[in-house]
């Protein structure tokens, strides 16, 4: 039987579908007051094993240990053991919440918040006021007042990550070959090269499999909504503690040129620092490479610095900016979705230039976001039923 039948079991949709409301805005709103942000502080660590397994370890956290100059990044490309692009569901991020409901030091840390996603869809929430070209969608639940948020991809968008152009697909594979260089399993950097490889480069730590993820869940605060949120770290600089402050970003981007490379750049370092501050992400290091994927020069930022880097420049963009755009979002969201029970699913979408729009999924949408009788709406059954309550 279709899925959607037994939602209504359950609790039944109200009729009929509210008209779908819109949040517009000029893109860069003068800004009356300060949205507060909370430091993040780690919840918990997880890893995904190299079939992408979730485990409660730290197996899959890396160390940084530096690459080496010249490093060639097209190296192993035909050995790279790609993780498939699939639908950004959040079970594991819940996975991670249940874990920490076990926990009686961490329950407390998990309870009583506002909203929980990944931390791609807050980064792509918060850029809004600076994105000019890519729109996006997301899915939207509100079960017992928090707020689920998953990426909704079309089936277009999705068959299009996973048939990118040779080209693409080469530009992407040079920022995990950085990854390999940069990071090693152990503290120090092993001296010998790769054993299954004898002919790797120096400085290459293992070839490149994608499903291999170490992930950090924090919490964290925007405005008065405390907010639970889960990405991927690269690795870390010395010891790790369980705290935020040793984490890295790793980056890699064109060498830059002239002018214009500044600029393009300083747009870019927008997307670096929200991605990185959500986590608690001190340091971003970032290799510069050539169209032919060779490391030329390396430089660490300062996260907390990025702002006043870039204040006054032609890429110019202010955080503060993101963080009232994203407060007004939250508040628009909850204030559209509340009252309509634990189970519709509500879909978000955000147009460049017009602004953001929410609408309730009916029947026939709500099919490519449910997956069957283990799932109410985008959740997993066994999440759900516990936490409506
Ligand atoms: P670069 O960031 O060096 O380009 P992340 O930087 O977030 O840790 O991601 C690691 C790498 O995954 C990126 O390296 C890039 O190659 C690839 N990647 C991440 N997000 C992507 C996206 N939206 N589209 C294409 N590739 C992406
Ligand atoms: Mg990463
Ligand atoms: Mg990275």
């Amino acid at each position: 039987p279709p899925s959607f039948h037994q939602i209504q079991q359950e609790s039944p949709v109200p009729t009929p579908l509210p008209e779908p409301k819109t949040l517009t805005y000029p893109p860069q709103t003068p800004i009356t007051k300060q949205t507060p942000f909370q430091l993040p502080t780690q919840v918990l660590s997880f890893s995904y094993s190299d079939q992408h397994e979730l485990e409660f370890t730290d197996s899959a956290l890396r160390y940084f240990v530096g690459p080496p100059l010249g490093a060639k990044l097209g190296y192993g490309y035909d050995r790279w053991v790609r993780k498939p692009d699939t639908r950004g569901r959040i079970d594991a991020l819940l996975r991670a919440i249940g874990k920490a409901k076990e926990d009686s030091k961490k329950r407390g840390m998990v309870e009583g918040v506002g909203v929980v996603c990944w931390r791609g869809v807050m980064t792509r929430i918060l850029t809004a006021p600076y994105e000019d070209r890519d729109g996006w969608e997301m899915n939207v639940m509100l079960v017992n007042g928090t707020l689920y948020f998953e990426e909704h991809l079309s089936d277009e968008k999705l068959k299009d990550k996973n048939n990118m152009a040779p080209r693409q697909r080469l530009q992407t594979y040079y920022g995990y070959a950085f990854e390999s260089y940069c990071t090693s399993e152990t503290q120090t950097r092993r001296s010998s090269s790769s054993p299954s490889y004898p002919d790797a480069p120096f400085g290459w730590s293992g070839d490149v499999n994608t499903n291999v993820q170490w992930c950090s869940v924090v919490r964290t605060k925007l405005g008065d909504t405390r907010m639970i949120i889960g990405g991927e770290v690269d690795c870390v600089r010395g010891k790790y503690t369980g705290k935020t402050d040793s984490f890295v970003e790793l980056k890699t981007s064109m060498t830059i040129r002239g002018a214009q490379d500044e600029a393009r750049f300083e747009k870019k370092l927008l997307k670096f620092y929200f991605q990185s501050f959500l986590l608690g992400v001190p340091e971003i290091f970032v290799g510069f490479r050539t169209p032919a994927g060779v490391v030329i020069t390396t430089q660490s930022f300062k996260t907390m610095e990025l702002p006043r880097l870039v204040r006054g420049k032609p890429g110019a963009w202010d955080p503060l900016v993101c963080l009232a755009w994203g407060h007004r979002f939250l508040t628009f969201l909850r204030d559209v979705v509340q009252q309509q029970g634990n189970t519709p699913v509500w879909r978000a979408k955000f147009v460049p230039g017009s602004g953001a729009t929410v609408r309730r999924l009916d029947e026939d949408d709500v099919v490519d976001v449910v997956g069957g009788e283990e799932r109410v709406g985008f959740l997993p059954r066994w999440y759900w039923e516990e936490a409506r309550t």
